[in-house]
């Protein structure tokens, strides 16, 4: 694991967007895994901004969203759908029939439709990089607390801190959604590269013990610790709880030094 030590959201979800444009630009048909909420907001903006340049071209990417909350319509303002719209594929030249986000409408056969999902993965030749953030519990994508590590995509029941979390955006008269459907831990585990972002004090409990805590499924994020390639990006407020800080920013000063190619 590759902890990237920032000061700040900015600096953060500069460093987010930089991983990832250099990415592109070695792989033009990069298959991306991509993430919603207000984490992301930042690395969507300098994502648009380089494309807005003129110095990234996402013609040929493939992406695919790790979740989408059920009952939503993707006209829902409150939908993942929206919120990619929104914040990045409005803005760049992603071609429409290369974007997946899981379908907020389905109704009855939910296993066949996220086999369907996982197939299309499959079928794109498997994820290059998955953008992650996580939840104050420890989730990534909407795998709650005690997800199994070995999870597909997968209708899930949203755990009481997110729905207070995330109900907020919804109108008082209206019920926020109680479930989704999302990748699971198995399916993000199974992308070549990952990378987490993190930024926020609420954050700094999830961040230690999914980094420094034992590997469970009372935090999803510990699976992570499995996967041989994976970056944590966090600002210093997000990694206020981590023990091990003067480790990291020395491998920092290595990784600089022997393997640059890493943090650019
Ligand atoms: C959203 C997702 C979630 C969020 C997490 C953090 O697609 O997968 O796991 O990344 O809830 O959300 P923010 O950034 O709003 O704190």
């Amino acid at each position: 694991m590759l902890v990237i030590l920032k000061r700040d959201a900015g600096q953060v979800s500069r460093q987010a967007a930089q991983l990832v444009a250099s990415a592109i630009r070695k792989k033009p048909s990069l298959v991306l895994g991509l993430a919603t909420g207000g984490t992301m907001v930042g690395v969507y903006q300098h994502l648009v901004r380089l494309h807005q340049e003129g110095s990234l071209d996402f013609s040929q990417i493939v992406t695919f969203n790790l979740d989408e909350y059920l009952g939503l319509p993707a006209t829902h303002p409150q939908s993942f759908h929206h919120f990619m719209q929104e914040h990045f594929f409005a803005h760049v030249n992603v071609s429409a029939r290369n974007i997946h986000i899981p379908d907020g409408t389905i109704r009855g056969n939910y296993d066949q439709y996220c086999a369907s999902y996982e197939e299309a993965i499959r079928a794109a030749g498997g994820i290059d990089i998955q953008l992650l953030g996580i939840g104050r519990n420890g989730h990534i994508g909407f795998n709650e607390p005690t997800s199994s590590i070995a999870s597909r995509t997968r209708l899930k029941v949203l755990s009481r801190e997110t729905l207070d979390d995330n109900s907020k955006p919804f109108a008082p008269s209206e019920q926020s959604p109680r479930c989704a459907i999302t990748m699971g831990i198995g399916s993000i585990l199974d992308a070549r590269k990952i990378l987490l972002i993190a930024t926020g004090a609420s954050k700094a409990a999830a961040v230690a013990k999914s980094i420094e805590g034992p590997i469970t499924s009372a935090v999803s994020a510990s699976a992570l610790q499995l996967h041989p390639d994976v970056t944590f990006i966090v600002d210093d407020p997000a990694s206020s709880q981590l023990t091990q800080r003067e480790y990291y920013l020395r491998v920092l000063e290595m990784t600089a030094l022997l393997t640059p190619d890493r943090l650019s």
